[in-house]
C-alpha cells in the first residue's frame, strides 16, 4: 500500500508541476525527471520485481496507468507547445506588405517631357546642345557682339581656358547657341526644340537661380511667318494651361530676332482681373520669341529664300505658374515631401 501511495503522490505532483511548464525546453526537462530512466517512476517499476505475484499484478497495473497518464499528459503538452511556436513563428500573409520606395520623374523633367511631346506633335525634333559653350555660339553668332549691352543681362560663368585668363569657354546662359550649331549642320526645313540646363552668375532668390532650364525652339523654312510662331505658341500654351488661356504678343527686343516679341498669358489666378500673381496687370509674361534675325541665319549658313522663327521658354517659370509654387528654390532642395506632390 505504501507503493500505491507513492505512485499516486508521484502522479499528482508530476501533473501539477506540468502545469507550470511554459516552454519546450522546460517540457523536455519535465519528461526526463518524470518519465526518464532515473525518475522515481522507474525506481518504483523496478522495485515491483521483488513483490509477490498478486501484488505485482495489482501494483503493476496501477504503475502502468500512472505511466500512461503521464505520457499522455506529456504528449498533449508537447503538441500544444509545438502549435504555439508554429503560430508565433509563422508568416502572417494577411499583413500588408512594405512597398519598396520607388523613385519618380522630377517635376521639371516632367514638364520638359510634356513640352517636348507637344512640340513633337507639331513636327518638331528634339535636339540637345552642349552646356559648355563658346562665346561665339552663345553671343557673337547670335548677333550679340562683345560690347553689346545684352551680354550684361546674361551674367556668365566663364571657364578657365588653355591660356590663363582667356575667355574661351563658358556655361551657356541660354539654350539659343544650339540655333546656330543646328543650322550649320542641317538644311532647311528645320523644326527643333532644345531642352536643357542654362547657367547665370546671379544671386539666388525666390525667382532666380544660377542654374535653371529652358526650351529653345527654332523653325526655318520657305514662307515661315509670325503667324506660324503664333500658332505654335498658342497650341503649346493651351495644352499646358488649358483652352481658356489667351495670349498677348508685344514687341520686345532680343538681338537674335527681328521683330522680337514678348508673350504673356492672361493670369491663371484671376483670368485677367488683376491680382498679386500678375501684379494687378492681368497678364503674366512667360516667354520671348521672334523672327530669326538675318544675321543669325547668315551665321548658320542658311542661304536663299528662307525665314524662320525662334523662341525661348523658362521651364521653372512654367512649373511655378502651373502648380502655384512661390519659391523657385523649392525645386532643388530635394525635399521629398515637396517633390512627391507632382
Ligand atoms: N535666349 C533668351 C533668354 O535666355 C530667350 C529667347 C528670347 C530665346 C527670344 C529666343 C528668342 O529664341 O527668340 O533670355
Amino acid at each position: 500500500m505504501e507503493l500505491q501511495k507513492r505512485l499516486s503522490d508521484f502522479q499528482s505532483s508530476a501533473l501539477s508541476s506540468l502545469e507550470s511548464v511554459s516552454d519546450l525546453k522546460r517540457l523536455e526537462e519535465w519528461r526526463v525527471t518524470t518519465l526518464g530512466k532515473k525518475s522515481e517512476l522507474s525506481t518504483i517499476l523496478k522495485s515491483l520485481g521483488e513483490l509477490s505475484d498478486e501484488l505485482k499484478r495489482e501494483l503493476g497495473e496501477a504503475a502502468n496507468n500512472t505511466k500512461n497518464t503521464l505520457m499522455t499528459a506529456y504528449e498533449t503538452a508537447l503538441a500544444s507547445f509545438k502549435t504555439k511556436v508554429a503560430v508565433e513563428e509563422a508568416l502572417d500573409i494577411t499583413l500588408p506588405g512594405t512597398a519598396p520606395q520607388l523613385g519618380k520623374t522630377h517635376v521639371i523633367s516632367s514638364i520638359i517631357q510634356e513640352c517636348c511631346e507637344i512640340f513633337r506633335d507639331m513636327g518638331f525634333v528634339v535636339a540637345e546642345g552642349n552646356e559648355v559653350e563658346t562665346p561665339y555660339y552663345s553671343f557673337d553668332a547670335l548677333n550679340i557682339p562683345p560690347d553689346h549691352p545684352a551680354r550684361d543681362t546674361m551674367d556668365t560663368f566663364w571657364l578657365e581656358g588653355k591660356v590663363k585668363g582667356s575667355r574661351e569657354f563658358l556655361l551657356r546662359p541660354h539654350t539659343s547657341p544650339m540655333q546656330v550649331r543646328y543650322m550649320e549642320t542641317h538644311k532647311p526645313p528645320i523644326r527643333i526644340v532644345v531642352p536643357g540646363k542654362v547657367y547665370r552668375y546671379e544671386a539666388t532668390d525666390a525667382t532666380h537661380l544660377s542654374m535653371f532650364h529652358q526650351i529653345e525652339g527654332l523653325a526655318i523654312g520657305k514662307g515661315v511667318s509670325m503667324a506660324d510662331l503664333k500658332g505654335v505658341l498658342t497650341t503649346l500654351i493651351k495644352r499646358l494651361f488649358g483652352e481658356d488661356r489667351k495670349l498677348r504678343f508685344r514687341v520686345d527686343y532680343f538681338p537674335f530676332v527681328e521683330p522680337g516679341a514678348e508673350i504673356a498669358i492672361n493670369c491663371i489666378a484671376c483670368a485677367g482681373a488683376g491680382c498679386s500673381l500678375c501684379k494687378g496687370t492681368g497678364w503674366i509674361e512667360i516667354l520671348g520669341a521672334g523672327m530669326v534675325h538675318p544675321k543669325v541665319l547668315k551665321s548658320g549658313k542658311i542661304e536663299g529664300d528662307y525665314t524662320g522663327f525662334a523662341f525661348g521658354i523658362g521651364i521653372e517659370r512654367i512649373a511655378m505658374l502651373r502648380y502655384g509654387v512661390e519659391d523657385i528654390r523649392n525645386f532643388y532642395h530635394n525635399d521629398l515631401r515637396f517633390l512627391r506632390q507632382f
